[in-house]
């Protein structure tokens, strides 16, 4: 079971920040997972909210304010709010990265910069997941990129799980469920329609043993390091 630093270690660094992500690379952990937002002067920045308010000192929109500004405030243990491009000159290739696209436009701006690291010979178009709740932006990401993997986020379990399977209109590589929601049927019956099945927000190891158990396919935790040597 794979398993993914949730905003990189966010239980033990301020979530999303470069600590946070390094922390998650030396924890052993397959991946990291980071949320990325568009600013007002168009780069692709990290951070969870819509608002700035929630995670540093500072008020206001991300998408109101200028990378300048952004950069100003502090995320928590002075850190800054990074740009995905520095993410992704520290990580290094050390370790994958899933990559959350929260509001619209981060899509396509997302597929350029990735597009650009790969050009360098940087990365490789596998080293990456997109996901996104809003799969509609995951169709965008696709108008701009072709080979990284997708996975949809969903919060709830469906009625019909064929319904949340959209393979005539997206190339899913996996499907991404709250914890709480999580049944073994949904994780059968996306394992019998080749999907990978990816859990979010596990953060206590019983949780993370039970989807273990389960089939589950790998888990996002707050705690990279504790699952690493439990797990
Ligand atoms: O990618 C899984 C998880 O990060 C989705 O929820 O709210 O933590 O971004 P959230
Ligand atoms: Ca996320």
């Amino acid at each position: 079971m794979l398993i993914i630093g949730h905003r990189g270690s966010a239980g033990t660094s301020p979530e999303n920040t470069l600590k946070s992500f390094e922390e998650a690379v030396l924890s052993g952990a397959d991946a990291l997972e980071l949320d990325v937002q568009v600013c007002k002067t168009g780069e692709p920045v990290v951070i969870h909210d819509m608002r700035v308010d929630r995670t540093t000192n500072g008020h206001g929109l991300v998408s109101g304010m200028s990378l300048s500004q952004l950069r100003f405030l502090d995320a928590g243990d002075k850190e800054k709010i990074p740009t995905l491009g520095e993410v992704l000159d520290l990580v290094d290739n050390r370790i994958d990265i899933h990559i959350e696209l929260k509001s619209a436009g981060t899509g396509e701006k997302t597929a350029e910069l990735l597009n650009r690291y790969v050009q360098k010979g940087k990365y490789t178009f596998d080293d990456f997941v997109i996901s996104s709740f809003n799969h509609h932006e995951l169709l965008n990401f696709r108008k701009f990129n072709k080979q990284c993997r997708l996975a949809a986020l969903m919060a709830h379990t469906p009625l019909d799980y064929a319904d949340v399977i959209p393979a005539d209109k997206l190339d899913l590589w996996a499907l991404n469920l709250k914890i709480d929601n999580t049944t073994s049927e949904f994780v059968r019956s996306a394992h019998e329609k080749g999907y990978k099945f990816l859990v979010f927000t596990v953060n206590e190891l019983e949780d993370g043993r039970y989807l273990k158990d389960m089939g589950v396919d790998g888990v996002f935790t707050n705690f990279p390091a504790r699952f690493v040597k439990s797990l």
